[in-house]
């Protein structure tokens, strides 16, 4: 049977770091369970590559889009390559062959009447490439906070107002098709607010696959972009049976929204059959902050993989993140959990048996059906790891084998093989059962961790004196009682070195700055789009203009965050009126709640109030924008009077 998995495919404004990582390592462990339970699996991947965003970003770096991709794809497919990780097709979205899916997909929606022709004028976000319908000029995108900008063009739009209901009974008819449960509550309530029709094509942009018959509309980046789960597998089959649709979508949680509602709908429009499952996992932050550009903390892989090999990473990332929530990355944590659970842990585990075989039975594996006892615990724990993995709860299936290997030490440490080795004869049949259950309790362990840590796993594994590749490795090998007596131990050399976490993290340090440098060279020196566009002088305003915008200064009474919506703040600002203004601000990426209250800021006094994800609006707070659109608030150096005017 096959089970075809996807990860998302990545913007190529910039270089992979280790959130893209993330996600395409999560992939590759899937992939490796699944092939584990007998399924014929094929994961892909790929680049974004179309779009206003990528089109800006080679226009900053003086590269034409199709120079500026090719280089970035390219980083992309080299760092899963270094990764190890095991990607069947990479499909960029400038292929020849991805570009006839997205034409078809467009005809077949054209042909059954779900397309028509018309006129957007309103908000968009680059950043995402959406379309905020509902906002007004100035206003920030709800997802990124950052500023949306006008557009009025020509477009073909999509009829999703349509197939609101359509979705719906697909969510209910299959209440796993969205995970985990909070994001599927999150797209029922975006759905109860109603759906607008959705413009799939650009006129005012070039970057982009030609509409069929059209002259100068191109297609939307999320039309275009979406299609590559099919376009990556067109016409494939395995053992007859057709590799779309996939099984598994794998996406961070900020895209739920147009995997969820866009796509389904897409392909129910073109009578096409719809994905099983989209897993929408959380964040990686760093150190608890957000990763970002101008924040100097972006965390890229090839230094941990250069350092503590990718296991560490890949053990770190699914152990100590739940997959689905929020977690944090920093270097500290990388190389204690190194050290504590895989040298103290695992590694000294598969040390300790094998030197013991080696040493009482001359490296071969002794002749006993094992403790029951264990051997019981074990079943039952396997069982429960693979659940957990079942449900892609990572942490928890290594959490459930970590507690194996605390059973096995523990009961080594009780037989104590070194005393009954001195015992001689008379214990020997003890002995042959304690070696014999360490190393069955060890090659089951091993076994279950190679979706994990594949490289490792294989290396106990034939360390073990199992012959086959782990690749081929089956669910029922989980059972016990496979350890073969007499099995020849291989050459015995320890798999975790413990790592000098001072040493190691300098190490990575270094190389991080080192790879930064590379990956700048790679890409050219970007500069702002919106400093051009001052420069020019194209938009002069006169006096008047300006007077008729209300800055004051106000300070922060208080501040939340907002449901839902990660990217925003609710604050009350105090501008000398009778009642602190209520505002929304799209500022939550640079300032905790907390470090706002009391601060002064400027706002925008006379803008017409407006809701934002339910919250009124009553003005606008000043900010300027860092490399990456990070915002940062105006303030003062000298005092300034609450209520003062900027003019
Ligand atoms: N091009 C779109 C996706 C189109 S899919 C048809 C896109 N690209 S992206 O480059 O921005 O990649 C976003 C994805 O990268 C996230 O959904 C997630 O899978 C992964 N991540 C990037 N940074 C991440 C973190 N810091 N943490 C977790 N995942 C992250 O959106």
């Amino acid at each position: 049977m096959k089970y075809y998995l996807t990860t998302p495919i990545y913007y190529t404004n910039a270089a992979p770091h280790i959130g893209h990582a993330y996600t395409t390592i999560a992939a590759d462990t899937i992939k490796r369970m699944k092939r584990m339970q007998g399924y014929d699996v094929v994961l892909t991947t790929g680049t974004d590559e179309h779009g206003q965003k990528i089109e800006r970003a080679a226009l900053a770096a003086g590269k034409t889009p199709q120079a500026y991709t090719d280089v970035i794809a390219e980083e992309f497919q080299r760092q899963w390559q270094i990764l190890g990780l095991s990607v069947d097709r990479f499909q960029r979205t400038t292929s020849k062959s991805h570009a006839a899916v997205v034409q078809d997909l467009f005809r077949r929606c054209v042909e059954r009447g779900h397309v028509y022709k018309g006129h957007y004028s309103g908000q968009y976000c680059v950043f995402d490439e959406l379309y905020v319908n509902d906002a007004k000029p100035g206003d920030p995108c709800p997802e990124c906070g950052r500023p949306t900008e006008t557009v009025t063009e020509e477009n073909y739009f999509f009829r999703l107002s349509s197939f609101r209901e359509r979705l719906l009974a697909l969510y209910d008819a299959q209440p796993d098709f969205i995970l985990p449960e909070t994001r599927r509550n999150e797209v029922l309530s975006f759905l109860k607010q109603g759906l607008q029709d959705l413009s799939i094509s650009r006129t005012t942009i070039k970057w982009g696959i030609a509409v069929p018959e059209e002259q100068n509309h191109v297609f939307y980046v999320w039309f275009d972009a979406l299609s590559t789960y099919m376009s990556a597998v067109a016409g494939e089959k395995i053992h007859g049976e057709n590799l779309w649709p996939a099984d598994l979508h794998l996406i961070g949680k900020e895209i739920v929204r147009f995997h969820a509602i866009y796509w389904p709908a897409f392909l129910m429009a073109a009578d096409l059959p719809l994905p099983k499952r989209i897993f929408a996992h959380g964040w990686l932050l760093f150190e608890n902050d957000k990763m970002s550009k101008s924040r100097g903390n972006i965390v890229r892989a090839t230094p941990i993989h250069k350092v503590l090999g990718t296991d560490a990473l890949r053990y770190f990332l699914m152990r100590e993140v739940v997959f689905g929530q929020d977690g944090s990355f920093s270097y500290d944590a990388l190389v204690g959990r190194y050290n504590s659970d895989l040298a103290n842990g695992l590694g000294n585990l598969a040390s300790r048996t094998l030197a013991m075989i080696n040493q009482y039975r001359e490296g071969k594996i002794p002749s006993s059906d094992g403790d029951q006892q264990i051997a019981h615990t074990m079943t039952e724990c396997t069982a429960l790891a693979l659940e957990a993995f079942e449900r892609f709860d990572f942490s928890k299936a290594l959490e459930v084998i970590w507690l194996m290997i605390g059973v096995v030490d523990k009961y080594i440490v009780e037989r104590a093989p070194w005393k009954l080795a001195k015992a001689g004869e008379d214990q020997s049949k003890l002995l042959d059962e304690t070696l014999y259950t360490a190393a069955e309790a060890l090659r089951i362990i091993t076994a279950l961790l190679i979706p994990v840590i594949p490289e490792s796993a294989a290396k106990i594994w034939s360390q073990l004196g199992c012959k086959h590749s782990t690749d081929d490795v089956r669910i029922a090998e989980l059972n016990w009682g496979h350890c073969r007596a007499g099995q020849a131990l291989g050459s015995v050399i320890g798999v975790f070195p413990r790592a000098d976490a001072k040493a190691a993290i300098e190490k990575m340090k270094a190389l991080e700055d080192e790879e930064l440098a590379r990956q700048q060279a790679l890409l050219g020196k970007t500069k702002a789009p919106e400093a051009k566009a001052a420069a020019d002088g194209s938009s002069q305003i006169t006096i008047d203009d300006f007077s008729k915008v209300d800055l004051r200064v106000g300070v922060v009474k208080d501040a939340a965050p907002i449901k839902g919506a990660d990217k925003l703040l609710h604050l009350h600002v105090d501008i000398g009126e009778e009642q602190p203004r209520s505002i929304v601000a799209g500022i939550a990426v640079s300032y905790k709640p907390e470090e706002l209250i009391g601060r002064k800021v400027v706002i925008v006094a006379n803008l017409a109030p407006r809701k934002l994800r339910g919250v009124e609006s009553q003005g606008m707070i000043v900010a300027a924008s860092r490399e990456g659109d990070i915002p940062v608030l105006a303030s003062f150096l000298e005092d300034v009077p609450i209520g003062a005017r900027l003019k």
